[in-house]
This record gives structure tokens, sequence and C-alpha cells, in this order.
């Protein structure tokens, strides 16, 4: 893919792996988006980068979805590429019922819904362009899950099916689908669980893993992950349960 020259939104830009993605293809020479839930995470983004165009969004939410794309679409003529990067990440535990899980945000809705449904309405409008793209940012946890985060490493195992399902559908149409695989990488996602686990940090950037991020796109790699995760893409199902049993052996 090249990575200069196009219209892009990101979902969920303002902050970690989006917002490095955002600025990078920015720094790469694109018209970059990005939408989000908080109008001031929005707006610091763009005080630092006054390029980046901005919306708010929801995209748990049907109407804001709808809304989103028509006016991605109807102010970005060129818009011809998708990142449905928006994600959440909670740990819940199903031994003691289901009163955590209905309580909190929807991991289901916003990792998997969204990006399903963002993209069947994209489609219609990428269709048309010579050259267009959907990237889908799931999980290494899509392939080996942390017990401690069922749903969370369900939604992401579910946008790795459905992102090799697009790519199949849409082998015929100047429409390549991308699935990006981040390891663990410092961010502000699950706070509270990452304040659970002793303030964890993974030491690595949202910087360091875009760039890698970049050249396989540059270089048409379809699934691309980098350290622990890109191990996982390449591993045999008993390489996968020992990982397995190594991620969650002390929960
Ligand atoms: N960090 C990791 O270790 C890691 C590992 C594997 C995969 N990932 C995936 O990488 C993606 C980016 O996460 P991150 O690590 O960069 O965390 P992050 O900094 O928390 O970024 C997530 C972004 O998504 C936005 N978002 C969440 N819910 C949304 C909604 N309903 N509508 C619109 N925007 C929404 C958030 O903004 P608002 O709250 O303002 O809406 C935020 O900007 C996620 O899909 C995550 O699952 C991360």
């Amino acid at each position: 893919m090249k990575i200069s020259g196009n219209t892009i939104l990101i979902t969920g830009g303002a902050t970690g792996i989006g917002y490095a993605m955002a600025e990078a293809f920015l720094e790469a020479g694109n018209e970059v988006i990005i939408c989000g839930r908080r109008k001031e995470r929005l707006l610091e983004a763009q005080k630092k980068h006054p390029d980046l165009h901005i919306k708010v969004c929801d995209v748990a939410d049907g109407a804001d979805r709808k809304t989103l794309v028509k006016w991605a679409t109807a102010n970005f003529k060129k818009l011809n590429i998708l990142v449905n990067n928006a994600g959440v990440q909670r740990d819940i535990d199903l031994t003691k019922g289901i009163d955590e899980f209905m309580a909190g945000e929807s991991e289901i809705k916003i990792n998997l819904e969204a990006p399903i449904v963002l993209s069947g309405l994209f489609i219609p409008y990428l269709t048309g362009k010579k050259k267009a793209a959907i990237i889908n940012v799931s999980s290494g946890l899509g392939f080996v899950p942390m017990a401690r985060m069922p749903v969370y490493s369900a939604t992401k195992a579910g946008l790795h099916a459905f992102s090799l399902a697009l790519r199949h559908q849409l082998r015929n149409q100047a429409i390549k689908v991308f699935e990006m695989v981040p390891p663990a990488v410092d961010t502000e996602l699950n706070p509270e669980g990452r304040v659970k686990r002793g303030n964890f940090k993974a030491g690595l950037t949202p910087e360091e893993f875009v760039a890698a991020v970049m050249k396989g796109f540059q270089n048409d790699v379809f699934e691309i992950g980098y350290g622990m995760s890109e191990g996982f893409i390449k591993a045999s199902r008993a390489q996968l349960d020992k990982n397995f049993q190594q991620m969650n052996n002390r929960w």
C-alpha cells in the first residue's frame, strides 16, 4: 500500500496507537481525520497538529456511526482508508456472575460491532476509489486470550476472523484489508487493570509499534504483528496452547 497521498479516518485517533498512526500518516503526507468521544482529547491532538481534522463520535452508537460516515464522505471526497482502531479493554470476572459484565461499557459494541458496521457503511464509498483500505486493529489477545479479559479477547478473536473473511469478500476490489495485531503497548487502555497490576509497563511505545506497522503497510503485509504478537500470528496450535498456559498461569 502506498502510505502517502491518502485520506484516512482513524477511529479513536486522539490517544495511544491511533494518535501515533495519525502522526505517522500526517508525516508521510496524508490527510488525516480522527474521531473519539472526548472532545478535549481531540482538540489536544489538533493543537499539536493543526492539520488534523476532528469529529466527536461514539462508535458504539448506531446513529453516531451513520452521522460519522455521512459527515466524513460529504466533507472528504477523497477518503480512501478507514482505520478501525477505537477500542476498550476491561477485566471481567465471570466467576462472580454477570453483573460486572453488564455494568461497564460494551467491548462487543466498540471493539467488534463498530468495525463491522463502519466497514459495511464505508464499503460503498470505498468501492469507487482506485486504491482503498480498511485497517482493523485487533490484538495478540485475539490469538492467545487472557482469561482476566475474556470478552475483550473474544472481540479481538472475532475481529481477526472478520478481517480474514472481509479480505476474501473484497478480493476482487481495490480495497485491501489489513489487520494490525499489537502486543502490549504503553497507552491509556484499561487504566483500572494497569493499576491493579502495579502500573504494568510493556516497555513498548505506540510510536515504536506504529513505525513497524508503517513498514508492513508499505510491503503489503496484511497481518502485522510485533514481537510477541508476531510470534502468535505464525504459531502452531501447540505453541498457542503453551503461550496460553504461560500467560494465564498466575490468574
Ligand atoms: N495498548 C495495548 O496494549 C493494545 C494491545 C493490543 C491491541 N490494542 C488495541 O489498540 C487499539 C487502540 O488502543 P490504545 O492501546 O491506543 O488505547 P487508548 O489510548 O485508550 O486508545 C483508545 C482510543 O479509542 C477511543 N474510543 C474508545 N471507545 C470509543 C468509542 N465508543 N467511540 C469512539 N472512540 C472510542 C478512545 O477515545 P475516547 O475515550 O475519547 O472515545 C481512545 O482515543 C484498541 O483497539 C486496542 O484494543 C492495544
